[in-house]
């Protein structure tokens, strides 16, 4: 059994980790302050879901997912996310994050900086543009006409693949953005952002991104 390892356990993480349950995946997930502030969670996921704190869930997992504020990627654990596909669900708010001067100039994306700071994983881009509500709610079966489509991106084609199947097992269709450094297209401000899309609508919105928004 796939065991999903969750660093962020707030709006999208807790989604995750209730998608990938009722999918039939393992979770280990974490937050920043201790698992002892997960019970409520664990107890609502069930039996295949445990907490933990970072490093641990890394390691646990066959496949990480990192699902933290951007001015928190320097906490993210490197070495138990070694040799590891991490999905990356970050965007960008300087609000929140402070500015990031090379993404303010589009000189990288926030999912290029995951990779340099886990030089040994496998980083794709996924469940950025999607309300967190919506993970568990708006799903199809495949096949199904219309059915909602997500983004996601990596230098890495395995990667990309487990996305994919991710997706599909969750409810969506996938679109393949490409390689992280043309993740942009499904940032903040960006057509693809946050809204509904069938996976046709969603390879139109990618396209007539802007580079600066
Ligand atoms: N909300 C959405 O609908 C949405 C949609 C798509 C993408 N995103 C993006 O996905 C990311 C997560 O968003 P969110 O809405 O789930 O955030 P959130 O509700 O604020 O949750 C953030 C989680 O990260 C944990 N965390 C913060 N700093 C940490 C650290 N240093 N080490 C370990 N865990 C840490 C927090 O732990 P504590 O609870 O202990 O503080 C919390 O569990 C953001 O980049 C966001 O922009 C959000």
């Amino acid at each position: 059994m796939t065991t999903l390892g969750i660093i962020g356990a707030g709006h999208i993480g807790s989604q995750v980790a209730r998608a990938a349950v009722t999918a039939g995946y393992d979770v280990v997930i974490s937050n920043s302050r201790g698992p002892e502030t997960l019970s409520d969670l664990v107890a609502e996921l069930g039996p295949k879901a445990q907490a933990a704190i970072p490093a641990e869930a890394g390691a646990a997992g066959d496949v990480v997912v990192v699902t933290v504020p951007l001015h928190a990627l320097a906490d993210v654990p490197v070495e138990p996310l070694s040799g590891k596909i991490v999905l990356d669900t970050n965007n960008y708010y300087f609000e929140r994050d402070g500015h990031i001067d090379a993404l303010d100039k589009g000189e990288t994306t926030s999912s290029q900086m995951l990779q340099e700071h886990l030089p040994t994983s496998k980083v794709a881009k996924a469940f950025n543009h999607i309300r967190s509500e919506d993970i568990t709610t708006d799903v199809a079966p495949a096949g199904t006409p219309n059915r909602r489509a997500l983004a996601t991106s990596s230098d890495f084609p395995e990667a990309v693949e487990f996305a994919t199947k991710l997706y599909d097992e969750f409810g969506f269709d996938t679109v393949n953005v490409g390689p992280l450094s043309e993740s942009w297209r499904v940032e903040r401000d960006r057509p693809a952002y946050v809204v509904r899309q069938n996976a046709d609508e969603l390879k139109a919105n990618l396209a007539k991104a802007n580079r600066l928004p």
